[in-house]
């Protein structure tokens, strides 16, 4: 077990982006009321997911995470979940067949609620209120009395988390995420986009492959693994207060346990090495992630390395790396380097979108080119480095919002105002992610018919 470590332990370091609770008898009530109520999760399904990121370490696998920036109160609906997992699935097995490997699957969903900002404060006209900083602390509308962190969100929050997860749970194994069905839905995104041809003969490959399947007898009605699917839960663990409450022994192992969900992450704001949540994060067994930023130096990597996974243990720590387009190049080399050098297991992941957030018309968007663009430097500069590009972290969503410009079917600045509902970043579209994933799986695929010529000579 970590030394001097406790659940609480945080407590006593300096920390970050911190809500100014004005009642302090109200949340230390509220969080003494959830640490009665059962955990969201086991540590056995956490430990399963660790053992396959540890082969996503080892090359032998690839991430797919994904899913809202927040998740809010007001947009709990099934429909929203199901739509959500349909996307995310059809990457899925896109990215499958791209990769040639299996995708372990990864939501930010059933917990993603708190939100790091980068101003305590939000001017409207002459109007200056506290920063809305997630649906699990305070309310997005412009009020005064929605703005003040309130406790009992917590609650709300822990509620909609199970339901979410209880649902999701349902949709994995009742039958749902069959890769029939999955493949079914596939090809009606192909069908319908106006990119779709050249899709095609990805998507054609894939139905041959299944057609196959089905000729030797392998049909999701004898074989479980095509009828159910793996799927893990994450977010930020930002509100370290209601992780604390969350964070349980193992009673096999002895071991603490976050149980919000299967893995949690430290956001790029939060993770000084003698603050609050590397405090917290180094205590707990599950698998966690952690945000790598423009501002993290090669040598300070490494000590957060050796605070966070001082055994060196494959599948226990993700680098989520969150550069921008243009500044990938610049940054990744070294940090790839570093971890090189002193020969640590760590999955490398990117996340495109939060280096490429630019203001058109007043609101916070990201142009897809620019993400592509992110993701193909991050799978060059590995293939240059020898290391594997693990996985991919994106926000996504499952209908059809209007966040992210361009895509096939061009999302353009003056667009942005009509579908713009996401209570924090944009986020792709379900057509913006399943391109995403074509395209993806075009060039993981052409890098692989590279390296066969070059092995055949
Ligand atoms: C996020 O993932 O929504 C986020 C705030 O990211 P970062 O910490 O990388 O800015
Ligand atoms: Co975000």
């Amino acid at each position: 077990m970590a030394q001097n470590w406790t659940p609480n332990s945080w407590r006593h370091k300096p920390i970050q982006q911190v809500p100014d609770f004005p009642d302090a008898a109200a949340l230390a009530a509220t969080e003494a009321q959830l640490a009665t109520f059962p955990p969201l999760v086991f540590a056995g399904e956490a430990r399963r997911l660790k053992k396959q990121l540890a082969s996503v370490a080892e090359g032998n696998a690839f991430l797919l995470q994904g899913g809202d920036c927040a998740e809010s109160f007001a947009e709990h609906g099934a429909d929203n979940i199901r739509d959500f997992f349909r996307a995310f699935l059809q990457m899925a097995v896109v990215l499958t067949f791209g990769a040639q490997l299996p995708v372990v699957k990864v939501g930010r969903i059933a917990g993603q609620f708190a939100k790091p900002r980068s101003s305590n404060i939000e001017k409207q006209g002459a109007i200056e209120l506290p920063s809305y900083r997630g649906d699990i602390i305070n309310g997005i509308d412009f009020t005064e009395a929605s703005r003040i962190p309130n406790p009992e969100r917590q609650l709300d929050a822990y509620r909609q988390s199970a339901a979410t997860l209880n649902l999701l749970r349902a949709f994995a194994m009742g039958g749902y995420a069959n890769l029939e069905n999955v493949h079914r839905w596939m090809l009606g995104f192909v069908k319908d986009s106006p990119q779709g041809e050249r899709y095609r003969k990805l998507a054609d490959r894939i139905s041959e492959t299944m057609d196959f399947m089905q000729a030797v007898g392998i049909s999701a009605d004898n074989n479980p693994s095509l009828r159910e699917t793996d799927f893990f839960t994450s977010h930020e663990a930002l509100l370290l207060g209601y992780e604390e409450a969350l964070t349980r022994v193992d009673s096999t192992t002895g071991d603490w346990y976050a149980t919000s969900g299967h893995m949690i992450w430290i956001g790029d704001r939060t993770r000084q090495l003698d603050h609050a949540h590397v405090e917290y994060f180094r205590g707990i067994k599950n698998p966690v992630g952690l945000k790598c930023g423009p501002s993290l130096q090669p040598d300070e990597l490494i000590r957060l390395i050796d605070a966070l996974n001082p055994a060196d243990e494959a599948g226990r720590l993700t680098l989520i790396c969150r550069f921008g387009y243009d500044k990938v190049a610049d940054h990744l080399p070294k940090l790839v380097r570093a971890v090189e050098r002193e020969g640590r297991k760590v999955v490398w992941s990117c996340d495109p979108m939060h280096g490429n957030t630019i203001t058109l018309n007043n609101y916070k968007t990201r142009p897809f080119d620019r993400i592509l663009s992110e993701v193909e430097s991050f799978f060059q500069i590995h293939r240059a480095e020898g290391t594997h590009p693990g996985g991919i972290h994106i926000e996504m969503t499952g209908k059809d919002v209007t966040e992210c410009t361009g895509g096939a079917r061009a999302v353009t600045a003056g667009d942005l105002q009509d579908r713009y509902h996401t209570h924090c970043d944009p986020r792709l579209n379900a057509d913006q992610a399943l391109e995403l994933a074509f395209l993806l799986a075009e060039r993981m695929k052409s890098g692989r018919d590279e390296k066969r010529m070059v092995v055949n000579g």
